[in-house]
């Protein structure tokens, strides 16, 4: 029999065995691909000696193809929780080294208890993907597991913020509980995802693609929009979660943590009040905008590379976590089309579900017309955009750069979708369309009848001229209370702290309902 002493060095013992996973040499096979261990990656991402695991000697009970005969602890996931700057967060890490990271039973389980456990302490959910996706051997059990963390990911959505990061393969339905999630983070060239891989598409629709075209970093951050951010290795990844993490509420009853800024509240920007050029058809780019008025310079950029017309991006004014949505006049002139329509859909929903507060800044020339966009579905896209501001009750700030023209002025945060505090600046032009256009519309047939060629321009160009002094300014707006004020641009931080100083206690409730019905 065992003394207690033997007892004790027996678990040590397990412990270190439990640590090397799969193996040394399938540990080597994952570091010669420029991939961190499961366990690796928890240390990183977690604040030093905070990680407790659970469920360490947890094996499979599969008993088909020689399973009996090859039993790993942890089953091929470490899950367990730790901190984050001191927070308390649930973490799950795909551990490719044993059965290529492929989901079981009884890891499945192991995920679900961490969610479980996060839910009821109201804490965010970290998981880190690598997988072959289901456990082959396992069959329906195995598809069953996906199915219970699917759900887990549908009730915890909108109550604990869920993170995935990508390190690896994620294929077949195992792509879902990362897309249920509120962020994926993939890492180029060692991540990819997919509903069926180049092998499938291949016999299915005879298309010959690599595994990156297919699923790779560059096509979910450039083309589908699955992917929120790509880092360049593991490294960066893990610390961009952590920078991410800052900006996010333990859950949806609490606030994100305000992290004391030294730079002054009434910092005055004169870069500003020369930004807009004096030509209404020339770019500028509209992140100098927002590095100019929110703290120290510094915002988080989600999904820069996908529909770089519209900008999302978390920072801070006067240390208190806001989501920005800004048109970028630098691409497509800013416009709304399908892709960012749905873009900042999302966010905006992401940021009302979780008390952070939201500033629009707004220069955009209307939707992006065309049958491209028609065909795509921009009525429904535009409408997410439409329902989630209007829908939204977390503080909301505005602030009209450029233009604001037709439906899209209305989309925008505008004060009649329950806009707080709706400030322009003097150059804003918030219309039903450009000079241009309205006075092709306007003017058509007088235009029509003038023969001369010099003096037709000189007709357009002042009715042109007319419209502009007519419309193309904020003080109609103004006049009719849709803008609160019209603001010099370099005190636009100053303006835009106070006013979500002021909305601090703000509190809105909408009709009680099961749930909205957004045009998805
Ligand atoms: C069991 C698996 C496995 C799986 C990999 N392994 N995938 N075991 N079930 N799904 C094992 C391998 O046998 C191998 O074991 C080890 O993991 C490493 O795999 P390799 O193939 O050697 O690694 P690599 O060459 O890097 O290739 C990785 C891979 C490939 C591309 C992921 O393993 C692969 O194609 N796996 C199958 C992927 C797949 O079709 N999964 C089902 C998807 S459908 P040893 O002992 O040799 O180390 C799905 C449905 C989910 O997941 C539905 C949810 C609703």
């Amino acid at each position: 029999m065992s003394t207690n002493k033997q007892k004790i060095e027996e678990l040590l013992e397990l412990r270190k065995l439990t640590k090397l996973g799969g193996g040394e040499k399938r540990i080597e096979a994952q570091h010669k691909k420029g991939k961190l261990t499961a366990r690796e990656r928890i240390e990183l991402l977690v604040d030093e000696g905070s990680f407790e695991e659970f469920d360490m000697f947890v094996s499979h009970r599969a008993t088909d193809f020689g399973l009996e005969n090859e039993l790993y602890y942890t089953d091929g996931v470490v899950t367990g929780h730790g901190t984050i700057e001191g927070r308390q967060v649930y973490v799950f890490s795909q551990d490719f080294t044993i059965f290529g990271g492929s989901l079981s039973e009884m890891y499945a389980g192991k995920i679900c208890k961490i969610m479980d456990m996060a839910m009821k302490n109201g804490a965010p959910v970290i998981g880190i993907n690598d997988s072959g996706g289901a456990r082959i051997q396992e069959g329906v059990l195995s598809l069953a597991g996906y199915a219970d963390i699917f759900q887990r990911n549908i009730m915890a959505s909108g109550v604990i913020p869920q993170i995935s990061a990508i390190f690896g393969p994620c294929a077949g339905g195992a792509v879902y509980s990362p897309a249920l999630t509120d962020f994926n983070i993939m890492t180029a060239n060692t991540s990819y995802m997919f509903v069926t891989g180049p092998k499938v598409v291949k016999s299915v629709t005879g298309e010959d693609v690599t595994v990156e075209n297919l699923g790779g970093s560059s096509v979910h951050s450039t083309k589908s929009g699955v992917a929120h951010f790509v880092a360049p290795n593991e490294h960066e990844g893990i610390l961009l979660i952590r920078k991410l993490m800052g900006y996010l509420p333990q859950n949806n009853l609490e606030d994100a943590p305000v992290i004391p800024t030294n730079d002054p509240i009434d910092r005055m920007e004169d870069i500003l009040n020369e930004i807009i050029p004096d030509n209404p058809n020339k770019p500028y780019d509209v992140k100098d905008v927002i590095h100019a008025i929110v703290d120290d310079g510094d915002l988080l950029e989600v999904q820069p590379a996908y529909a770089p017309n519209i900008i999302t991006a978390f920072a801070r004014f006067n240390g208190q976590s806001v989501g920005i949505i800004a048109n970028q006049p630098k691409f497509l002139a800013g416009v709304l089309d399908c892709n960012s329509s749905r873009k900042a859909a999302r966010f905006v929903r992401f940021c009302d579900a979780f008390n952070i507060p939201i500033l629009t800044l707004v220069d955009v020339p209307g939707f992006l017309p065309g049958t491209a966009q028609e065909y795509g579905g921009i009525i429904i896209h535009g409408a997410k955009l439409l329902f989630a501001y209007g829908e939204a009750t977390v503080p909301k700030v505005t602030v009209i750069l450029r233009k604001a023209y037709g439906g899209a002025y209305d989309v925008m945060s505008s004060k009649h979708l329950r806009g707080d505090l709706n400030y322009a600046w003097p150059m804003a032009e918030i219309a039903v369309m450009g000079a241009k256009g309205a006075v092709e519309v306007l003017n058509g047939t007088e235009i029509s009848k003038i023969k001369d060629e010099k003096a037709k321009a000189e007709f357009i160009a002042t009715k042109e001229e007319e419209y502009r002094e007519k419309f193309a300014n904020p003080y109609v707006a103004a006049k009719y209370g849709y803008i609160d004020d019209i603001i010099e641009p370099r005190n636009t931080r100053y303006r835009v702290i106070n006013a979500f100083q002021a909305l601090a206690t703000k509190k809105v409730q909408n009709p009680p309902k099961k749930h909205s019905n957004i045009p998805l």
